[in-house]
């Protein structure tokens, strides 16, 4: 063979082969850019991840983020799930990228409570979801709603302070806990079934028992096979619950249909949620689909598990950082002791001038936000978001505890209470700012931001203006234990108790 030749072969041999490896490198390099999950802590067969997360799982989250990062990657047994530990993170996925976070995975809490998740906050995305929770929005939580609901609110509170004047009369000491939790469920009972509560059922107490059990982290989400066994007795608990809440909600429906021919001069929540029955939602070009009482019963739960629990939560905390803080708490009761006079309550309209009031109750919502992980969302598709490749039907847990208490966000002081720090910062929780959202953001944030947050602040600057309060004698403001579980939501880990005395000069109360 002549040397040409050779050389030719040689030549062309080692072209080829260049080829194929500038392919193999290109292609490689191609994968791991679009293919590359965020990081991560190692997982083990099976489970994955589900063994780290502890009793406070927001809290574990959110020292593994310090670790590896705002965006990381968690195994939770079978499903991929991302979580969100900053401000900035939680922006680029609930709001550029919110359409497609936009729906909640399935799981088995709210498969069983919530009549396969046909309310509105577990209900997957889609035409279904938009309608119900238009629906809603403009029928039952609109700021006119709200506003026409004052009256409950003022009735039910003047009740309560009556009540604490003779406790303070006697020097008692009121597990404050319980006076909320009831307050809020009697206002709940009047708006939304237009009635006093059931004296057969305790709504509250089975509502509390269904929201931790759907915070849970339950096997059979993430390995199905092993849920069969039902090894953390969740199953078994979720149908007992869901049982419970049926019949009370076959009660509250039967009997307002028995009364829909009463003329009524206020429509409750259950009125108007029955007027949609038989109706056909337009699901735009697909199947129509007719309103049915399971519907009704779904829609209903989700409102009252939504309403019930979170303000009253929010309102303890406040009271309780008040009682830690006297500096602040003098400083409230001044502020609205300027508005207010001493001769009579706070009402509604005296709210939009409390601004010291918004800022405590920012503060409040930004170091226990009620909900830390806010509800779970799930991926409708496949996207890729700053440089991450992110599967269809991957899990997003937003840590809002922790973007609340961000350091780099809010200074050292971060984890103080310390509500001068709104000063130059008001909150409107509409979807701009990523600061701290407690009410979470994008197309699934919170429709009941407004009756959350009058009914939040109402009460605690009743309670605040009517009674001095004081710790009990063997607690002091530094060593009230501050404790939080874990459910869906953050309650107080031990009730808080507190002995008030009455300080308006005047003889009745209006
Ligand atoms: C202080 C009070 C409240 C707080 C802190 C709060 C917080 C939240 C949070 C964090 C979410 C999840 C948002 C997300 O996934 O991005 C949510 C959803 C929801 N909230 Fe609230 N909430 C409060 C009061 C209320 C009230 C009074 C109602 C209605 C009566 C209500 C109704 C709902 C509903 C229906 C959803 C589900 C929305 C959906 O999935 O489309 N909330 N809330
Ligand atoms: C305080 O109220 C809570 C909630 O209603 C209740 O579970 C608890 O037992 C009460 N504590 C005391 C000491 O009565
Ligand atoms: C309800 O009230 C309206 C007017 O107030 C009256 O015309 C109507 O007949 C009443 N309906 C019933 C069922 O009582």
């Amino acid at each position: 063979m002549s040397f040409a030749v050779t050389t030719i072969i040689f030549a062309f041999l080692l072209f080829t082969f260049m080829y194929f490896l500038f392919k193999l490198f290109l292609h490689s390099k191609q994968k791991t850019i679009i293919h590359e999950k965020p990081p991560g802590p190692p997982t083990l067969p099976i489970i994955g991840n589900l063994h780290i997360l502890g009793t406070l799982p927001h809290r574990t989250l959110q020292s593994l983020s310090k670790k590896y990062g705002p965006i990381m990657s968690l195994q939770l047994g079978q499903v991929p799930a991302i979580v969100i530990s900053s401000s900035k993170a939680a922006e680029s996925f609930l709001k550029t990228h919110d359409i497609v976070f936009a729906s909640r995975p399935k799981i088995q809490g709210s498969e069983l409570m919530s009549y396969g998740s046909k309310g509105m906050a577990f209900c997957e995305y889609g035409p279904y979801w938009r309608s119900v929770r238009k629906f809603c929005t403009l029928k039952l939580l609109s700021a006119s709603k709200v506003e026409m609901s004052g009256p409950i609110r003022k009735e039910e509170l003047s009740i309560l302070v009556n009540t604490l004047k003779k406790a303070a009369l006697v020097g008692e000491v009121v597990n404050v806990s319980e006076v909320v939790e009831n307050l809020i469920e009697d206002i709940v009972y009047k708006l939304m079934f237009g009635r006093s509560k059931y004296e057969q059922f305790d709504l509250k107490s089975l509502v509390q028992e269904g929201l931790a059990l759907i915070g849970a982290f339950n096997l059979a989400d993430y390995v199905p096979w092993l849920g069969i066994f039902d090894l953390q007795g969740l199953t078994k608990s979720c149908k007992k619950v869901s049982k419970a809440l049926d019949e009370v909600l076959e009660v509250i429906l039967t009997e307002h249909e028995q009364a829909a021919n009463v003329n009524k001069t206020q429509k409750d929540f259950v009125d108007i949620l029955l007027s949609i029955m038989h109706q056909t939602i337009d699901i735009e070009g697909e199947q129509n689909l007719v309103i049915d009482r399971t519907n009704i019963k779904a829609i209903l739960l989700d409102m009252i598990v939504a309403a019930i629990d979170t303000s009253a939560t929010s309102i303890e905390w406040a009271l309780s950082e008040l009682l830690r803080h006297p500096r602040v708490m003098k400083k409230l009761q001044d502020e609205i002791q300027n508005e207010v006079g001493n001769k009579r309550m706070v009402n509604e309209k005296d709210l939009k001038k409390l601004n010291y009031l918004d800022m405590v109750v920012d503060e409040t919502l930004r170091l226990y936000p009620v909900a830390p992980l806010l509800v779970p969302r799930e991926s409708r598709e496949s996207t890729t978001i700053d440089g991450y490749f992110i599967k269809e039907k991957t899990r997003l847990i937003v840590n809002a505890w922790a973007i609340g208490r961000d350091p780099n966000v809010w200074s050292e002081n971060a984890k103080e209470f310390y509500p001068e720090r709104f000063v130059e910062k008001k909150m409107n929780y509409l979807g701009q700012e990523f600061e701290s959202i407690p009410f979470g953001s994008g197309r699934r944030r919170c429709p009941g931001i407004q009756l959350g947050l009058i009914t939040v602040k109402l009460v605690i600057a009743q309670f605040i203006h009517c009674f001095n309060w004081e710790l009990p004698h063997n607690i002091s403001p530094s060593n009230l234990n501050m404790e939080e579980k874990f459910g869906l939501t953050i309650p107080r880990a031990q009730h808080l108790h507190a002995i008030p005395s009455y300080r308006l000069n005047d003889a009745k109360l209006e």
